[in-house]
């Protein structure tokens, strides 16, 4: 009796002098309600739908605006739409409706460069996926045609940057792989089938010059446009050419599990499985990427949320196509981890400003959006969060991380 009294008296002294905050589940819906929350506060402030969400300069609260030919334009339709899509809410379909309209003159006009892809299917794509409506179809059939233009078929790939704006004769970067998903769409959707060939090839080049034998990747290959020859391989973004580039891995780690999906080549989803692991392998211990994985200044280097964001889709869509239950289980796992830090008081940004995530960088070598929110990285994380909810509805078994 006196024992029992004894540890009785024990538990409450702990309990009292420890009053344990209780640790807080992790939930895609909650981080949806605030995301589509603060979404709807950030319209409240815009006037004209010409006019498209960028970044957020250091020190300031609201977000700097740029034109429909940025190559951002499409992620701030793209936001509104997965706002509508958790939502339901018809006022912000209104919304994303008017923010996509004028992004219609780039599938009409000619090409810049191979960013018509995320310009257009993040807007329209999203918009037609969601409404069915053939005047968004008819869109994105024109800008795959417009995009299918920059190809060469000496090399066998898409010019990325026309040559005006760069020095490399013919150029094909990594971030080109997510926009070979229009094509691919296209090609399947009424448009011309020589599309889905343009983009099977892109895909093969980029597999067999970009990626390189340590598991990263060149930001750049550049080629001779007139034979098709290799030249060489660049890292235009990141810290050198031979470093890790963050976001350019995870364009790779999304890009290549695309690839795979709309080909069954299963080159492609080895090629997303070793970009991925060797993004895991070198993964700083808070879990986020610096901007660069070789920048001589880690841990004062600055990070990279956006890659984070990326990451977590293109992981969550490699884990849909994988058969194996442990691999499938690896991926979405490291998913949750990369969305729960994101959602942490440390990236999202809560009252500090009008974007969902702080701590993107942008194009550090050319100092520019260092440690700041940008647009995309607002579009892929609510693009993780609506997949997190996707697959904790349909697949609750492969929910170990939460
Ligand atoms: N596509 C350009 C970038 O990732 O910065």
């Amino acid at each position: 009796m006196a024992r029992l009294l004894i540890i009785t008296t024990l538990l409450i002294m702990v309990s009292c002098a420890s009053p344990k905050k209780k640790e807080e589940v992790f939930s895609p819906d909650k981080m949806l309600d605030l995301s589509v929350a603060k979404t709807k506060r950030t319209l409240k402030g815009l006037t004209d739908s010409n006019s498209f969400l960028r970044n957020i300069p250091k020190g300031e609260v609201a977000w700097e605006m740029v034109g429909v030919r940025d190559w951002c334009s499409g992620f701030w339709p793209g936001v509104l739409w997965y706002s509508y899509e958790y939502s339901g809410d018809e006022k912000l379909k209104m919304e994303a409706e008017k923010f996509t309209d004028p992004i219609k003159t780039i599938a009409f006009t000619p090409a810049e460069n191979h960013d018509i892809g995320f310009m257009v299917y993040c807007s329209y794509g999203n918009a037609y996926r969601l409404t069915g409506k053939q005047e968004y179809k008819d869109v994105l059939l024109s800008a795959a045609d417009t995009l299918a233009t920059l190809y060469n078929p000496v090399v066998g790939s898409i010019l990325s940057w026309p040559i005006k704006r760069e020095q490399y004769a013919h150029n094909t970067i990594i971030d080109n792989m997510m926009n070979l998903e229009l094509l691919f769409w296209a090609a399947k959707n009424g448009g011309d089938k020589r599309l889905y060939d343009i983009a099977l090839s892109h895909a093969n080049v980029t597999m067999n010059y970009i990626v390189r034998n340590d598991d990263a990747l060149y930001h750049l290959g550049e080629f001779n446009d007139k034979t098709g020859e290799f030249i060489k391989g660049h890292t235009h973004q990141g810290y050198a050419d031979e470093s890790m580039w963050a976001r350019g891995q995870t364009w790779g780690i999304y890009g290549f599990a695309l690839a795979y999906r709309e080909t069954g080549k299963h080159e492609f989803i080895e090629t997303s499985m070793r970009l991925a692991d060797h993004f895991l392998k070198r993964m700083p211990e808070d879990g986020i990427p610096f901007w660069d994985f070789d920048d001589p200044e880690i841990p004062n280097a600055p990070k990279d949320a956006s890659a984070a964001a990326i990451a977590a889709c293109g992981m969550l869509e490699l884990a849909d196509l994988i058969k194996d239950k442990e691999l499938k289980e690896k991926y979405v796992d490291a998913a949750y981890d990369f969305v729960k830090i994101l959602s942490s008081d440390e990236y999202f940004s809560g009252d500090v400003n009008q974007a969902l995530l702080l701590h993107s960088t942008g194009h550090y070598p050319m100092n520019s959006e260092i440690d700041v929110p940008i647009i995309y990285a607002d579009y892929y994380y609510m693009e993780a969060l609506l997949r997190l909810k996707k697959l904790e509805a349909n697949h609750p078994e492969l929910v170990k991380n939460k």
